[in-house]
């Protein structure tokens, strides 16, 4: 291995929603660059793709574990944070990559697809990094998974982008108050990438979302692993200078 790839030796990154996706990719990013890993996942379906995925990270010569826990109930934060300190004494990197999606139209808003959305992708995160403070070490990394939505005003996005809205304001204000240990907060904004959660918004949703690419400086679907590189850099100590940003990811579809 080169030193580049080995940047996060003896860090201990936890990452939610790790097991698919780009949360996966993530996973096998940090890995690569030599930390230890915390892989969290909600579906039962996904203990078999988190045995497989910490069987694959440990060819990198670094240790991995896996939690279940929905990141939209109230214990899922302290359960997570407990594994991780179980598992390794200390937390270093958190990625908040777990997150739902779904799209209505503000006439068919319920307080349930509000609470679904908003726990998961806002509770769920906020209460991670409350839980993680007393081990989160010096220079550590906090880096939120945001969305192009959060900018887009797309029709029927008002709960999923107004979210990600949301965790962004979240980087900043950690980006605060976490400076006196000198962690560095930050978000990344993909624009579309063909994981699960694009599809399951539906085949007419992605149609338009693969033509709405064509405008975009590189007229394509971005990959799991372009967004995971990002990710990469903040976790490293060369991005130490950048914090409260958000850095895009997305081929030139949505200037900052
Ligand atoms: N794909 C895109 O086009 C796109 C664009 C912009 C931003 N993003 C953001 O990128 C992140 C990852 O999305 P993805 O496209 O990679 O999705 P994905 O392939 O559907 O994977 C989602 C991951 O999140 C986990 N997850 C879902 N609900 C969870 C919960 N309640 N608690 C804990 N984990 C949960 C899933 O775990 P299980 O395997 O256990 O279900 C899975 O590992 C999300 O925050 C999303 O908003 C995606």
């Amino acid at each position: 291995m080169s030193p580049q790839q080995q940047t996060l030796k003896g860090k201990v990154a936890i990452v939610t929603g790790g097991t698919r996706g780009i949360g996966e990719a993530i996973v096998k990013l940090l890995a690569s660059r030599g930390a230890d890993v915390v892989i969290n996942y909600t579906s039962d379906s996904s203990e078999s793709l988190a045995k497989n995925l910490i069987e694959q990270v440990k060819t990198h010569g670094v240790k991995a574990v896996s939690v279940q826990a929905d990141m939209g109930s109230l214990d899922a934060p302290k359960k997570i944070v407990n594994a991780a300190v179980e598992a390794f004494g200390k937390i270093d990197i958190i990625v908040n990559n777990g997150g739902v999606a779904d799209f209505k139209p503000l006439t068919d808003l319920t307080v349930e697809h509000y609470e679904k959305i908003y726990n998961v992708n806002v509770r769920g995160p906020l209460f991670l990094v409350k839980e993680s403070i007393p081990h989160l070490q010096e220079y550590g990394r906090i880096i939120n998974i945001s969305s192009v939505a959060a900018r887009l005003g797309l029709a029927g996005s008002s709960v999923y982008a107004s979210s990600k809205t949301a965790l962004e304001s979240l980087s900043r204000v950690w980006a605060t108050e976490l400076a006196d240990k000198n962690v560095t907060s930050n978000s990344v904004n993909p624009g579309p990438v063909l994981t699960n959660m694009l599809s399951s918004l539906g085949p007419e949703f992605v149609d338009g979302m693969q033509k709405s690419t064509e405008r975009a400086a590189f007229p394509r679907f971005g990959t799991v692993e372009e967004i995971a590189n990002i990710v990469g850099f903040l976790a490293g100590p060369e991005s130490q200078w950048v914090t409260g940003d958000v850095l895009s990811g997305n081929g030139g579809y949505l200037y900052l």
